[in-house]
C-alpha cells in the first residue's frame, strides 16, 4: 500500500478470545487492508481480545458490566459510541461481540457497523449458531459477514462462505472449522469496506470488483 493511500480508522468490539480481531490486525499489519485498528472495546473485563490488542500496542478498554444479558444500558452504549467517535473511528467491527447493538451506536455509525456470524444467515441467528446447525442436522453451514441493523443478525449480507458439517463433528470441531473460514472472510470484508467497494441498496450489497 502506498504511503498516501487513504487508511480508514477501525474500532473493534468483542466479548471473547478475539481470534477474528487478531486476523484483522494481522491483515492490516500485512498491508492487505487500507485500515488501522485504533481502539478495541470489550464488555467483558478479562476477555482475551483486550490482551491481544494490548500486545500489539493498540488501545484496549473495558466498558461494562451491564445489568442486561443481551444489550448494554443506553448510557453505556452512548459511552461506547463516544469513545469510538473520539478515536476518529470510521468503521465499527463486531468480532464476537455478544450484545445486540441498539440506537446509540446505530445512530452514531449509520451504515458503518459490520458483524460476523458463524452460520449461513438467515439460518441460525442468535447464540451458538454452530450448535444450532449440528442439532438441526444440516450438511452445510458457514460464515456470514453483514451490515448491522436494528435486528438480530438481520442486516444486509456482505460476504458468505460455506463450511461442511461432518457426521462425527462435535460443537467444538465444527466451530473450529468455521473459525478457519471466519479468519479469511472477515479481513476480506473489512478490506472491501476500507477500499470503498461496497454499495448497499435495500437488502442487497453490491461488491464493486
Ligand atoms: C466467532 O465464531 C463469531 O462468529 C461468533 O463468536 C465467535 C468469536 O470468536 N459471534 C457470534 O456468535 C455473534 N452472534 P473470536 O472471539 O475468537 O473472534
Amino acid at each position: 500500500m502506498s504511503g498516501d493511500a487513504r487508511v480508514i480508522r477501525i474500532g473493534i468490539l468483542g466479548s471473547g478470545k478475539g481470534s477474528n480481531c487478531a486476523a484483522i490486525l494481522d491483515a492490516c499489519a500485512a498491508g492487505k487492508i487500507a485500515g488501522k485498528v485504533v481502539l478495541v472495546l470489550s464488555d467483558v473485563a478479562d476477555a482475551f481480545i483486550l490482551e491481544r490488542a494490548r500486545q500489539k500496542g493498540i488501545e484496549a478498554r473495558f466498558i461494562g458490566p451491564s445489568q442486561f444479558k443481551t444489550k448494554l444500558e443506553p448510557e453505556r452504549e452512548e459511552q461506547v459510541a463516544r469513545q469510538l467517535t473520539e478515536a476518529g473511528v470510521e468503521l465499527v467491527v463486531l468480532a464476537g461481540y455478544m450484545r445486540v447493538v441498539k440506537a446509540p451506536l446505530l445512530r452514531a455509525f449509520p451504515g458503518r457497523i459490520i458483524n460476523i456470524h458463524p452460520s449461513l444467515l438467515p439460518s441460525f441467528p442468535g447464540l451458538r449458531a454452530w450448535e444450532q446447525a449440528l442439532r438441526y442436522g444440516v450438511r452445510i453451514t458457514g460464515v456470514t459477514v453483514h451490515f448491522v441493523d436494528e435486528g438480530v443478525d438481520s442486516g444486509p449480507i456482505i460476504l458468505q462462505s460455506a463450511v461442511p458439517v461432518f457426521p462425527n463433528d462435535t460443537p467444538e470441531s465444527l466451530h473450529a472449522r468455521i473459525q478457519v473460514t471466519e479468519h479469511q472472510l472477515y479481513p476480506e470484508a473489512v478490506r472491501l469496506f476500507a477500499a470503498g467497494k461496497l454499495r448497499v441498496a435495500g437488502r442487497t450489497v453490491k461488491v464493486l470488483e
